[in-house]
């Protein structure tokens, strides 16, 4: 008998054949599917599984066979990805961090793969308080090509939106490509997307590995290191100097990090004392990341630091915390043009990003989707999830009246509750 998967519509699945990419032998009949067996292109179970007339299966096996093998565009490098991290992360259409999807739900001190920590309220309130924003639509103006390049810390960058920092591929991402990688991927997709990447800080790994990376791509990217000891801090800052990275940061909500405690290798709080110290270290610019209050952000000001990155880091620290959307714009109306403000938390479009940018930060941050892509395409496919978003934005920009980035502000927004 023959099947599709009705809850991506896109999955083939034929009883005679099996599927040796999913470990399914010729004649396996779906009852005999493992129980953890999940679809592999939308990480739904079998249940979902319906049978088909042989005409309809044999169109759905085509699509299914082209958009994972000939055709490299998006949708190529999400049907790899999603069989390399089976199990613990579906590559849905939308990530979102809702109770039904495969990296969601308590883990009880197993990794959080892809997921939020606890329940995952806090990467789910990412979502839900972005999307209660709409867009208003605008388009009675003169027609122009909106303008969205901007620069940030002496650096023009053709796009308002950059690569989060992300690490942590053993521990994360089922082991499926060396640590750096991901970091390659990241840094020079973004490059080649005129824009900048930054690098996260994993105790899987030696913890100069992503700062060497920016090295070796020419200081082009920004190394985010988690908050260890004073002294190893201020020799990573300096490494940075000495490689030229663009800028550097600290993410000060690794403060919570589950997997550098499990490790042995200690996280700590900062104090205002700490973080000047740290600024005053180094030439660079300096990001403190992991900002979710108007008392942080007033300290990071307070501390000469040259940006505040609102994050709550994908919700993967603190459980049933605020959404980064319900903070940024009392943050951004205390410190705005200040210094710059990023954000991230649940971007995943250019309509995602021009939110962001409405409620108050000068650059907004992808984290899950450009991982995703790095570790199923490298830098082709992060540079097409550059485009993809940045298409968006430009439309986005269009329809609500905006010819450039000084125009996008709350005017194009409406809330519902
Ligand atoms: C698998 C994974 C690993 C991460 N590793 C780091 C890290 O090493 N350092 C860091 O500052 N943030 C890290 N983050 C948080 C991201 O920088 C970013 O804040 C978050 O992913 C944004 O949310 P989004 O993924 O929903 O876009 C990580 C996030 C994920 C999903």
């Amino acid at each position: 008998m023959k099947y599709i998967c009705t809850y991506c519509n896109i999955y083939a699945y034929d009883e005679e054949k099996g599927d040796l990419d999913t470990k399914l032998e010729p004649g396996t009949k779906i009852e005999d599917f493992p129980d953890l067996w999940l679809c592999p292109v939308c990480g739904m179970p079998k249940e979902y599984l319906q049978e088909v007339r042989d005409d309809i299966f044999s169109l759905k096996m085509t699509a299914y066979t082209e958009t994972q093998h000939d055709t490299k565009d998006l949708n190529y490098y999400r049907s790899i990805v999603r069989k390399m991290l089976v199990g613990i992360c579906g590559e849905f259409s939308v990530c979102d961090g809702q109770p039904d999807r495969t990296c969601t739900g308590q883990k009880f001190g197993a990794s959080i793969g892809f997921g939020g920590a606890g329940q995952g309220k806090t990467f789910e309130a990412n979502y839900n308080s972005l999307q209660r924003y709409k867009l208003k639509m605008r388009v009675i103006k003169p027609h122009k090509a909106p303008k969205m390049s901007t620069s940030i810390f002496d650096k023009k960058i053709a796009v308002p939106f950059m690569g989060a920092s992300i690490s942590g591929v053993k521990n994360s991402m089922n082991d499926v490509v060396p640590e750096d990688a991901l970091y390659r991927g990241l840094l020079k997709g973004a490059m080649s997307s005129g824009s900048i990447g930054l690098v996260g800080n994993t105790p899987e790994s030696p913890d100069d590995l992503g700062v060497n990376i920016v090295g070796e791509n020419n200081g082009w990217g920004i190394p985010i290191f988690k908050p260890q000891s004073q002294e190893r801090l201020l020799q990573l800052i300096r490494l940075a100097d000495e490689l030229n990275a663009i800028a550097v940061g600290v993410d000060l909500d690794g403060a919570g990090s589950t997997y550098w405690n499990a490790s042995n290798k200690p996280v700590y709080r900062k104090s205002e004392k700490d973080i000047t110290e740290l600024v005053d270290s180094t030439e660079k610019p300096v990001i403190f990341k992991g900002i979710m209050c108007i008392e942080d952000a007033i300290k990071i000001l307070d501390s000469g630091a040259n940006a505040c990155y609102v994050s709550n880091h994908g919700g993967r620290v603190l459980d049933g915390g605020q959404g980064m959307a319900e903070v940024l714009p009392e943050i951004a109306n205390e410190i705005s043009g200040k210094i710059p403000i990023m954000a991230d938390g649940a971007v995943r479009t250019g309509f995602d990003v021009l939110k962001v940018l409405a409620l108050g930060a000068d650059i907004a941050l992808i984290g899950r989707p450009l991982a995703r892509m790095s570790i199923s395409g490298g830098e082709v496919a992060v540079k097409m999830y550059y485009k993809y978003v940045k298409d968006d934005l430009e439309k986005a920009m269009i329809l609500t009246g905006c010819d450039n980035l000084k125009e996008v502000n709350m005017d194009i927004l409406t809330i519902s509750n």
